[in-house]
């Protein structure tokens, strides 16, 4: 059984109770949206990857996890840095925003610090492709979102979630 509603598309599963598979944005401040919905939540030690196409909303999401966490100027793509952290007191946990994209290779990453930093802080990381296979070997709790761009130029919101989120992902409203 499907049922489609505006935001989500929701199935039922094995047990019968309702999952939601994936939340379609209709623009930017949707994803921003989906970002502030997550940020309720999120916690020291957290990873959350983004991925997508070029332009596909990874930083707008992450702009609504930062809005959330109380920082209120722009948030800058980190492209050009590989990461920007925001630090106390302008959010109320730290927070490590990282762009792989130009990762040459995928060791490289170790120089970033990452690891330490999600002992006090959360992840959120564009581009995690660059990491390869060994993305499943370091960061198996990730909760990895995806974003496609639809024909409509809406976008369209999916997830592999771990066990690790399941109280917190996806959301029933936001
Ligand atoms: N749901 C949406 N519908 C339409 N446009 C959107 C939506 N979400 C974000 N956008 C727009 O898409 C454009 C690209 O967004 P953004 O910079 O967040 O993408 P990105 O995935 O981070 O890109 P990059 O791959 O360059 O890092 C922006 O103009 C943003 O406003
Ligand atoms: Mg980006």
């Amino acid at each position: 059984m499907c049922l489609l509603c505006k935001k989500y598309v929701a199935f039922l599963d094995d047990s019968k109770k309702m999952t939601i598979q994936e939340i379609i944005l209709a623009d930017a401040a949707a994803t921003e949206e989906a970002g502030r919905y997550l940020g309720r939540s999120l916690q020291t030690g957290d990873i959350i990857t983004l991925s997508g196409d070029l332009g596909a909303g990874k930083t707008s999401l992450a702009r609504g996890i930062l809005s959330e966490l109380g920082f209120q100027e722009e948030v800058p793509s980190p492209s050009f840095a590989l990461m920007i952290d925001y630090e106390p007191p302008e959010v109320s946990l730290p927070v490590a925003h990282v762009d792989l994209y130009r990762l040459d290779n995928p060791e490289d990453i170790q120089e970033l610090g990452l690891d330490e930093f999600a002992f006090y802080g959360a992840l959120l990381v564009e581009w995690p492709e660059r990491l390869g296979q060994v993305i499943d070997q370091i960061w198996p709790d990730r909760l990895a979102l995806h974003l496609d761009i639809l024909e409509d130029n809406r976008r369209r919101l999916t997830w592999q979630r771990p066990s690790y989120w399941e109280n917190r992902w996806p959301p029933l409203e936001y």
